[in-house]
């Protein structure tokens, strides 16, 4: 077998040995059925279990009351970016409260902005996105469609401890690269969403939960593969469903569940790692130069810099011969980016820490 090195890639991401495991014992031939999962059919009745599972699993794992459908469609979360307005903002004659705290709920600004007024309540990019609105700063508008925020911004690794705004509005909440790390209050969201590939499986698959209120409400005529409806309808089953990532949903919820025994005992992991990656930034300041202001740090990605672009190569050079690879920060960003997502093991945390330390005492 290939050896396995810490992948602490943003996404795709790192995903749990026993789910890569499992698909791949399965992978020529599912029991019972005699074919490959990357060959059945979305109508088979392998799948229908497979995608039943999935959605009871998210509703499980994240508490999702009666009154929210749970649905697995493609496009990524930047088609969320755009099927959210159009389906909440458009025609409305309402504003929509976008708080734009790093890249991606900047992207998602434009394309809410072709479906209706959109009013930015906060704007985090004169200081670089390194923080979050504090108490009393949000600009709101009374009577919003719905206010719109990215609960962790992946490439400045800034995120949400708690839900923003007054609860006026219904919100919008794109959650791709913390979903499932953590228990959430599901009653507070109108939409959350999030695309599969770093907290729950692989690229091809995006997780919609909509509170059924406000998906009915949407204007009729909408094309058919933009309006929550018609997915809802269809089970998840309108089009071709991406058999393959959605069954890598299913078994990564599964672990969830059986193996890590549900989202409170994941937070209490993650918190655990990210303090440990955290702890060194604060103990070399003048080495590990922190970007997210310390109340705002992620605890999905750990974002720093090094003095100088050579120290940066020379650590990234050390971190790629000790197997921790996928540290290279965004291109928009620089330095260097740790994503400790739900399926980054202890064990790897552990030795990047230890590669921070010994690399902080070289000469
Ligand atoms: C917070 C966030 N939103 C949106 C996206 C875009 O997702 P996709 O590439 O699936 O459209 C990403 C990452 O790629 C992300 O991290």
């Amino acid at each position: 077998m290939n050896k396995r090195v810490f992948n602490f890639s943003a996404g795709p991401a790192v995903l749990p040995v026993k789910v890569l495991e499992e698909a791949q014992r399965d992978l020529l031939a599912l029991p019972g059925t005699g074919v490959s999962p990357l060959e059945i059919s979305h109508r088979s009745k392998w799948f229908g279990d497979v995608l039943n599972e999935a959605i009871a699993n998210v509703r499980k794992l994240l508490n999702v009351p009666e009154g929210y459908s749970v649905l697995f469609l493609q496009g990524g979360s930047r088609l969320q970016f755009s099927m959210a307005p159009i389906n909440l903002l458009r025609g409305s004659g309402k504003t929509a409260d976008y708080i734009v705290t790093g890249s991606w709920s900047q992207k998602a600004v434009p394309e809410a902005k072709r479906e209706g007024t959109v009013n930015i309540a906060f704007d985090g990019k004169p200081e670089n996105y390194c923080r979050l609105p504090g108490e009393g700063e949000l600009q709101l508008t009374s009577n919003a469609a719905y206010l719109y925020y990215a609960s962790n911004e992946t490439i400045q690794g800034v995120q949400f401890q708690g839900e923003p705004g007054d609860g006026s509005a219904p919100l919008v909440c794109d959650a791709s690269s913390d979903i499932l790390s953590r228990p959430l209050d599901m009653q507070k969201y109108g939409i959350l969403y999030a695309c599969a590939q770093k907290n729950m499986g692989p690229a091809g698959a995006t997780l919609v939960i909509i509170r059924d209120e406000l998906m009915n409400a949407a204007p009729e005529n909408l094309h058919a593969m933009l309006d929550y409806r018609v997915h809802a309808k269809g089970n998840s089953l309108a089009n071709t469903t991406p058999v393959f990532a959605v069954y890598i949903c299913m078994l990564v919820t599964r672990w969830l569940l059986d193996d890590v025994g549900g989202l409170e005992n994941m937070r209490a992991r993650n918190e655990e790692k990210a303090a440990m990656l955290y702890d060194v930034l604060d103990a070399h300041p003048e080495l590990y130069i922190g970007h997210a202001a310390k109340e705002c740090r992620s605890r999905m990605n750990v974002t720093f810099r090094l003095p100088d672009d050579e120290t940066t190569q020379q650590f990234l050079a050390g971190a790629a011969e000790r197997d921790l690879s996928g540290l290279k920060g965004h291109r928009s960003v620089g330095g260097i980016r740790a994503s400790i997502y739900n399926a980054m093991p202890t064990e790897g945390v552990v030795a990047l820490r230890d590669f921070m330390l010994e690399f902080a005492k070289r000469g």
